[in-house]
């Protein structure tokens, strides 16, 4: 299994406002979303972006029975008014963001986005050259603290920092598992959850450049969208959600939005206990009213 698509039902009745328009999935990943669109609303076409390399190829293992419905374009999902414009696409009806790793991304342990990776990569797209084992094994200690602190909300960033940079002076850290190791050794277990999960979050997001490419999205989804057309963002991170929460509220006061979600959707309980990884997903939806 590549990827459960996280909440489909909600995204139907929330992005399609127009049976046979044009619309555009940022995070084709493994195609889920995007081929239950297709299969719901049969005279939609949809233009899918992903840049990673292994959702590439899933697009050509499908591109057969999507019969001519779906243009996939392997690029950050921070370029599409340029990228549409070079195809000569000005507006869409739609547009839908499932931000983050996909399933497949986060169980491949050689892509070093799990704690038991024996790699340490992070990098959804092979193409760009930071990896955390750059950031891990390069960064002053000052600089890997504010990333953990500013990306991941990590109070013990600081000491973390700092062991991480007396570790490495027995030499290189080549892994995910020896780092989610050091960060153990500053930081207690808490309940269920990874003491390394917000560092290993942190990263992601730095590596990734994940808050400055969905505001890119944000800033340019508004001018793509037509009258009537849905923006519709799954976050799996409050930073993320804050991002989009305060991106909607700007728009709507400008009174080029309306908000769909006064409060924010979440997943249900029979959802969670099929697919427990939707439990922090979190959708927002706005349509525009104006331009
Ligand atoms: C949560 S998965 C999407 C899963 C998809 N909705 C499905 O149902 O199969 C997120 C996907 O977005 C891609 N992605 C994340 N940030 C991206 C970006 N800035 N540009 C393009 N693709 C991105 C990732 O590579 C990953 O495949």
């Amino acid at each position: 299994m590549y990827h459960i698509p996280v909440m489909p039902l909600e995204v139907v009745q929330y992005l399609i406002n127009k049976s046979d328009g044009l619309y555009v999935d940022c995070t084709f990943g493994g195609s889920g979303h995007t081929s239950y669109l297709l299969d719901k609303f049969k005279d939609i076409k949809i233009i899918a972006f992903d840049w990673d390399e292994d959702s590439s190829n899933r697009f050509l293992e499908k591109e057969k029975d999507f019969n001519k419905r779906v243009i996939f374009i392997r690029d950050n999902f921070k370029n599409i008014k340029k990228v549409l414009s070079n195809i000569s696409i000005n507006k869409v009806d739609g547009i839908l963001a499932d931000i983050g790793v996909s399933s497949k991304q986060f169980d491949d342990l050689d892509r070093g986005f799990s704690f038991n990776s024996s790699v340490l990569d992070m990098r959804m797209d092979k193409r760009n050259d930071l990896t955390a084992k750059e950031v891990i094994n390069s960064y002053s200690s000052e600089y890997l603290a504010d990333i953990f602190y500013k990306y991941g909300e990590e109070y013990k960033s600081r000491q973390i920092a700092d062991a991480i940079l007396l570790r490495r002076k027995r030499g290189v850290i080549n892994t995910a598992k020896e780092l989610q190791d050091i960060i153990c050794s500053v930081k207690k277990s808490e309940g269920k959850i990874n003491p390394a999960t917000k560092v290993f979050q942190s990263l992601r997001s730095f590596v990734n450049d994940e808050f400055q490419n969905l505001e890119t999205l944000l800033s340019d989804a508004c001018k793509l969208l037509n009258i009537g057309g849905r923006i519709v963002i799954i976050s799996f991170h409050s930073l993320e959600d804050r991002i989009v929460k305060q991106n909607f509220k700007q728009n709507a006061s400008n009174g080029i939005y309306k908000i769909l979600t006064k409060k924010v959707v979440t997943a249900t309980q029979e959802e969670i206990k099929i697919n427990p990884r939707s439990r922090s997903a979190k959708i927002r939806v706005a349509e525009k009213i104006n331009v």
